[in-house]
């Protein structure tokens, strides 16, 4: 096509049309492939992944959906993005540098540096006053007003230089220390507010953190990124956390990776609280850390494993310990983690543990860790009288369930011989079940035939998987969305059985508004478009639903299948949840209504 010099200034309307034509001028496999060696393994590009080290490739790049992918470190993002993070750039940098290299004239009048979704300025900020603030606290506790924290840490056994390294501190009782202090340092109005750092109920801003032991959560490059503070009583809230922000998201994040940098990475260990992972390094355990108050989350789950996939998790021995570590088990699993269980008892928590038997003590435990998979079989026992003939089949039917679902059979048969044994149970019949129920699966559905790896296969086996994913919702409803998104011709069918509330709330919900809004629309959609809608944290999720390798080289048939099936078992799961809470006089016809779903045939109709 021809073009006069300077005419397409005048073309676009805004930033976004500008930005959406670089975008178009700019196929991904070709900008990615200036900087990694990719090759075509059928529909996709495969290569080493950039952003952290390998040896074999995982790093996906999607022609058709003009994303990229990395099983690995589960990075995910567009053309814009990619090069963002290869060359650190910010956004509007990223989008001029693609237009510069199309070829194309760079309209003067859009405000390259505020607008667009850049808040690359603001982010420095932050992490400079959150270093600032840190500095501040650290200081604070060395003072006479600090005497009684100072007083406190030593109580609890920490050393010198334990507090150092971990940079505590103390935040002081005056309610505005911290924001007067910031205020010398001449930082905006504008920007204290986003740090959340301070409260603005009143009108006036208050330090949400007073009369507190500070411990500074840092990344793994040893960044100040957000704060926990702990009363230096019995006081509640124990803990206060400063909230999320643009440079601190909870579930990206573990306290203490960043001095499990350097440590032994032949194992990591897990355990609950600030506290316990500073006694754990103090005792000479640097590769503990914890994940920050909540639940385990994915992502943690790929950090630990980068350090090492042989993890050891210590948790507190109190129920709340226990229900964390079952749900934390399966988590590491997924991420490709080879789980064991230290035994604590009869200690509440390793602080306790290792002020009793010295750091010694603490390896000969680690070192007579139990797999996991004895730990979740013991909980469920718990849950069943196993005296009672038909409780114990019960019990006995999701033991076989659980090892079927191990990858190989020297494993399987390993499980079956110890467990048998340790849970008395017969071995025949278990080896007997755990077969059955392992050609059950095989036969049953075998969607899309391809060589992948252990941990992508098992997701695809079992569609009908019911866990739910803390922030990517249900197998089922992601199918769904990344069928829709790669053939959006289905939609009409989809939306036939659902609709937007029908998936879970957060992102998963998010992704399908924005996909049948367009497709409503009659729209185009394409997954790389869609992603870059969201922050980049979250692309990141959104690229891990949209990539999917076997789908992409499946033919239209299994796709199609594939479609039904997820729909189906989003239909019946959704179906489920409504017969938990039904009262009783509806069941009757929820029962009746479940036998209809299941016997339904989904059909795909491709317009
Ligand atoms: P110590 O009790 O001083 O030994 O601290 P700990 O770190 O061992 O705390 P604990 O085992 O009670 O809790 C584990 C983790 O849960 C803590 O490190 C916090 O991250 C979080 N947590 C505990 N209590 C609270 C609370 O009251 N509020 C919030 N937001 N988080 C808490
Ligand atoms: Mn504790």
């Amino acid at each position: 096509m021809f073009r006069e010099p300077g005419s397409i200034k005048q073309q676009y309307m805004n930033y976004e049309e500008f930005k959406e034509r670089v975008r178009s001028e700019n196929d991904i496999v070709d900008v990615v492939g200036r900087y990694v060696d990719l090759k075509k393994t059928g529909a996709n590009y495969r290569g080493l992944c950039p952003f952290h080290n390998e040896k074999t490739p995982s790093f996906f790049v999607m022609q058709d959906g003009q994303f990229y992918y990395c099983h690995g470190c589960h990075r995910s993002g567009d053309v814009f993005k990619f090069i963002c993070e290869y060359n650190h750039l910010d956004f509007p940098d990223a989008v001029k540098e693609l237009a510069e290299s199309a070829g194309m004239d760079i309209p003067e009048k859009f405000d390259y540096g505020g607008g667009g979704k850049s808040n690359a300025g603001l982010k420095n900020r932050l992490r400079e006053m959150y270093k600032t603030s840190a500095e501040f606290y650290y200081g604070e506790l060395y003072k006479e007003s600090g005497s009684e924290a100072l007083e406190y840490l030593k109580k609890r056994g920490l050393k010198k230089n334990t507090l150092v390294a971990f940079g505590l501190g103390y935040a002081p009782k005056s309610g505005t220390a911290l924001y007067d202090y910031l205020k010398s340092k001449d930082y905006s109005d504008a920007d204290l507010k986003e740090s959340g750092l301070f409260s603005y109920k009143t009108g006036k801003p208050r330090d949400i953190f007073t009369n507190r032991v500070m411990f500074p959560i840092m990344n793994s490059s040893s960044k100040v990124i957000a704060f926990g503070g702990r009363v230096l009583d019995d006081r509640q809230p124990k803990y206060i956390n400063s909230p999320e922000t643009p440079i601190y998201s909870k579930k990206n994040n573990l306290f203490g990776i960043h001095r499990t940098r350097n440590a032994n990475k032949e194992r990591i260990i897990l355990v609950e609280g600030y506290m316990d992972v500073i006694s754990m390094h103090q005792a000479g355990y640097p590769e503990t850390v914890a994940s920050l108050g909540t639940a385990l989350t994915a992502q943690q789950a790929d950090i630990i494993k980068r350090f090492s996939r042989k993890v050891y998790l210590i948790y507190d021995t109190d129920s709340a310990g226990t229900q964390a570590m079952r749900r934390a088990i399966p988590i590491l699993k997924s991420a490709g983690c080879f789980v064991n269980v230290v035994s604590m008892k009869p200690f509440k928590d390793p602080d306790e543990m290792i002020k009793s038997e010295g750091a010694d003590g603490v390896e000969a435990r680690i070192n007579s860790a139990d797999n996991a998979m004895f730990f979740e079989i013991e909980c469920i026992a718990s849950e069943y009288d196993r005296k009672d003939p038909s409780e114990n089949a019960e019990f006995e039917m999701k033991v076989a369930e659980m090892i079927s679902e191990l990858n190989d059979k020297f494993q399987r048969e390993s499980f079956i011989a110890s467990i048998s044994e340790r849970f008395n149970i017969d071995k025949e019949t278990l080896t007997a079940e755990v077969n059955r129920l392992g050609n059950e699966k095989t036969t049953g559905r075998g969607l899309i035939k391809a060589t992948v790896s252990p941990s992508e296969r098992k997701e695809y086996r079992r569609p009908q998987d019911k866990k739910k994913d803390e922030d990517l919702g249900y197998p089922d409803e992601r199918n769904v969305l990344l069928a829709l998104v790669k053939n959006p011709e289905i939609f009409n069918s989809v939306k036939e059985y659902v609709s937007v509330d029908d998936f879970s709330e957060g992102l998963i919900r998010e992704i399908a508004g924005y996909l049948f809004d367009k497709l409503n629309n009659g729209s185009n959609i394409q997954a790389g478009e869609v992603l870059s809608r969201f922050d980049n944290d979250d692309q990141n999720d959104v690229g891990r639903i949209f990539c999917n390798d076997m789908y992409d080289n499946s033919d239209d048939e299994t796709k199609n299948t594939f479609a039904a099936e997820s729909l189906k078992n989003m239909l019946i799961r959704r179906h489920d949840e409504k017969c938990e809470n039904a009262p009783p006089e509806l069941l009757a016809q929820l029962i009746k209504e479940k036998k209809e779903l299941s016997d339904i045939t989904i059909n795909i109709d491709q317009d």
